[in-house]
């Protein structure tokens, strides 16, 4: 399937579809339980999705660490330099740089950048803050924006976004990068019918849409849970996952069964419908992929609308459950 012209937003050459893919668990043995045997799968899912018109990949400098130290960008650019097939020049390898407490400088930004460029072993399309200092050391943040900006005005990415920024520090951050004439592409916040906080609470997608940034949505299956694949506590993952699962279970009954019931009355799987929540409320969704039969049902997420009626099935059980996904610490307001 090719990329279609209304999937398209060319913004600095910045080509981004109407949905993406997270890879977070592609290094990430801890919470996801990654290893090497995987690799073969996860070029797959990456060949897969390109085909598709599945074209944003979004990673970081921080996902793998110790031996894996970022294996999830190590990975992607070698399946973006082996893949040949259809929308490879759409292709839009998104970084996030993190905020470490070393880096201090805004050289350091650039430096990050350039290292994460050498995994890739080729330029990254869109460089994002992967989130805000501002709620622990806000004196730090300027220089590390400052920083992101210059990254944009060396010329080495195509486009600059932020992750975990709310509606007050986003215009903050507008204001001073429109100054130095640098356009912010994207805002990237957590996102779906298990965590609506930034978004609907805050307000953060008008401040977008009237800023010209496009949203991306992540965590979109709320770390898998909205899939419907652990509904009970015999089927919780191992670890951290597991312990959170358990705790919102319960609370989120109903929530799941309306997403169930209205998958099967449109013949969807429950994860499309909630990835493709995200798409209709105008956002793009990231969501990870393990494997081959993920990538190819999230891929199925496309192409197709909720009605307004089922929208608002599901945002009314949303806002009725009594449960929510917890929200990153980073999040500013
Ligand atoms: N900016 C930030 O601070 C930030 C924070 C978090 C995430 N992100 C980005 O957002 C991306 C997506 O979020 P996420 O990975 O946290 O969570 P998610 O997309 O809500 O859930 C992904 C997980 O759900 C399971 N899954 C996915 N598709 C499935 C399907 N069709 N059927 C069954 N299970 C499926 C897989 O794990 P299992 O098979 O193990 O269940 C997969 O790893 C990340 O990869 C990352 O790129 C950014």
């Amino acid at each position: 399937m090719k990329t279609t012209q209304s999937e398209i937003v060319d913004r600095q050459k910045l080509i981004l579809p109407t949905l993406g893919c997270g890879t977070w668990a592609w290094g990430n043995r801890l919470l996801w339980g990654y290893n090497e045997n995987m690799d073969d799968e996860l070029q797959a899912v990456f060949n897969l999705c390109v085909k598709n018109g599945v074209t944003l990949f979004d990673t970081a400098d921080s996902y793998g660490t110790g031996k894996l130290n970022g294996r999830s960008e190590t990975l992607l650019g070698q399946f973006s330099r082996e893949y040949s097939g259809e929308n490879k020049d759409n292709i839009c390898i998104a970084t996030k740089l993190a905020a470490y407490p070393w880096r201090l400088t805004r050289n350091s930004m650039v430096k990050a950048c350039q290292s994460s460029a050498k995994r890739l072993g080729r330029n990254v399309d869109l460089v994002q803050m992967h989130w805000s200092t501002g709620n622990y050391a806000p004196w730090q943040e300027g220089i590390l924006l400052d920083g992101l900006a210059d990254i944009y005005d060396r010329g080495l990415v195509k486009g600059v976004g932020l992750s975990n920024f709310g509606p007050k520090s986003l215009k903050r951050v507008h204001k001073k990068f429109s100054s130095r004439g640098v356009p912010i592409a994207t805002l990237q916040v957590q996102y779906s019918l298990l965590s609506t906080y930034p978004v609907t609470e805050l307000g953060v997608k008008e401040v977008c849409d009237e800023l010209g940034i496009k949203l991306i949505a992540y965590s979109p299956l709320g770390l898998g849970l909205l899939t419907g694949k652990y509904s009970d506590k015999s089927s919780l993952p191992k670890g951290l996952r597991g312990f959170l699962f358990g705790q919102l279970l319960p609370g989120i009954r109903p929530l799941l069964d309306c997403l169930k019931e209205v998958a099967s009355s449109r013949n969807k799987t429950m994860s499309q419908v909630a990835i493709n929540w995200c798409i209709c409320k105008g956002t793009i969704p990231i969501p990870g992929a393990k494997n081959l039969k993920q990538a190819e049902d999230n891929i199925g997420a496309k192409g197709w609308q909720l009605s307004d009626g089922e929208i608002a099935e599901l945002d009314n059980a949303a806002a009725n459950s009594n449960k929510k996904m917890v929200q990153n610490i980073f999040q500013t307001r």
